[in-house]
């Protein structure tokens, strides 16, 4: 039987998160819908999620000696990652003395935060399909690497490393130390180490939401919400609708990869499944233990938001992952680089059929930062999906006069 308590209470079920970005923000509300005391924890004050939880605080998480002193602090019933740069040994350690809950489990955590524990777990362990994929440490490993094994074209990345910073695509001899100066910049920890991938001409690719919950007899069930097709540019992504037509083979054996990964990450929570897909072969790509952000869409499209899914699961609830209407999210980017920015032609992208904009408050803009998205919801998803573009599009970020 899962109990909930009274907030601000002797009797709160405290949850707390690590990262406070827009999708945190949206988990931290789902949890306050269900009278959960939040505190949002993120590197700097005011961030999306700190702006809706009860508690907000500001830490490196990727500091074991902060981390450790927050959570012994506040002592919540459950801790959240939403990002990856987190002191995930510390979590472990944390965990392994039941000093606290780690979502989905500490150890999924720490395999997911960077690209080398996810991808070996993947294909050495789980023997999934992935693309080819050599880990270097040098420029000289890197040249090895391709000439020996990878072959042109490639994709360099950072070993840590999200939203497609430091990565980017190699067509010949000639762009080698380019990628490799690039990855250098864009890692999140100095004097990196890289994946060399072949590149894998896919037809698509996909997020398979999946989402690890407690059924009546206490057992974990996996559900899976309907496919999530999206639109990367640089690694980033830019737009994304569901459901994404597939073919039964392919939806199967996504699905199939999915609950192999899943399974073995354990825990509950929802989990994003990135996955590439040519006719009925389908390739594992990464896996993020949490909410994803081309699940933004689900806002839109599902009974139960991603969001809401995560709250559910991670507390014990039962879920529902149907769909209710086919949908389609765009990205709002920053455009300018400044504090306190203002949004022109909010009431304009409203105007467009069926939409909504999220905002997400994000302090400092960044020309490349995500400020907001739109969603778009109709029966036809390609019309949903001209409609999101059309409103994100109609949203003007400016420095404020
Ligand atoms: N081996 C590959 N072959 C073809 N395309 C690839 C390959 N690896 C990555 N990509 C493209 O680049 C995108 C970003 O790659 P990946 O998911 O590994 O990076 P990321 O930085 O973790 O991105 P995010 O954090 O946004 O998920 C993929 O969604 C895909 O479009
Ligand atoms: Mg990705």
């Amino acid at each position: 039987m899962t109990t909930l308590g009274t907030p601000l209470s002797r009797h709160a079920t405290k949850v707390m998160l690590l990262g406070s970005g827009e999708l945190g923000k949206e988990v931290l509300i789902a949890l306050q819908r269900l009278g959960v005391e939040t505190i949002a924890v993120d590197r700097y004050d005011n961030a999306p999620g700190q702006q809706v939880a009860h508690h907000a605080r500001t830490i490196t998480m990727s500091d074991p000696a902060q981390l450790k002193a927050l959570i012994e602090q506040e002592k919540p019933y459950l801790v959240v990652p939403e990002i990856e740069a987190i002191a995930t040994a510390m979590l472990e350690e944390l965990e392994a003395a039941g000093t606290a809950r780690v979502i989905p489990t500490a150890r999924a955590a720490r395999l997911t935060m960077d690209r080398e524990g996810i991808r070996r777990l993947a294909a050495e362990t789980l023997n999934l399909p992935t693309s080819p994929y050599v880990f270097c440490d040098s420029l000289a490993d890197l040249h090895t690497a391709i000439d020996n094994k990878i072959g042109y074209p490639c994709i360099v990345k950072p070993v840590m490393s999200s939203s497609g910073k430091g990565q980017s695509k190699i067509a010949g001899p000639d762009d080698v130390k380019a990628a490799w100066d690039y990855a250098m910049a864009g890692g999140r920890i100095k004097g990196g180490r890289v994946i060399v991938e072949g590149f894998i001409d896919f037809d698509y690719e996909i997020t398979q939401l999946t989402v690890r919950a407690l059924g009546s007899d206490g057992k974990v069930e996996t559900h899976f919400c309907e496919p999530i097709g999206h639109i990367q540019v640089s690694g980033d992504y830019v737009e994304s609708w569901q459901p994404h037509a597939m073919r039964e083979a392919a939806l199967k054996r996504s699905r199939e990869i999915a609950e192999s990964v899943t399974d073995n990450l354990g825990g509950q929570g929802v989990f994003g499944v990135e996955l590439f897909v040519k006719g009925d072969d389908v390739w594992f790509s990464e896996v993020s233990p949490r909410p994803h952000d081309t699940g933004m869409v689900t806002m839109c499209t599902q009974v139960q938001t991603q969001f809401e899914l995560h709250a559910r699961a991670i507390l014990g609830l039962p879920v529902n992952t149907a769909l209710r209407t086919p949908g389609a999210s765009a990205v709002i980017y920053g455009g300018v680089e400044a504090k306190g920015i203002v949004f022109d032609g909010v009431a304009e992208a409203l105007r467009v059929p069926n939409t909504d904009i999220r905002l997400f408050g994000k302090p400092e803009s960044f020309v490349k930062r995500r400020m907001g998205v739109a969603l778009a919801f109709d029966a036809d998803v390609e019309v949903a999906r001209v409609n999101a573009k059309k409103a994100a599009g109609l949203v003007k970020p400016r420095v404020a006069s």
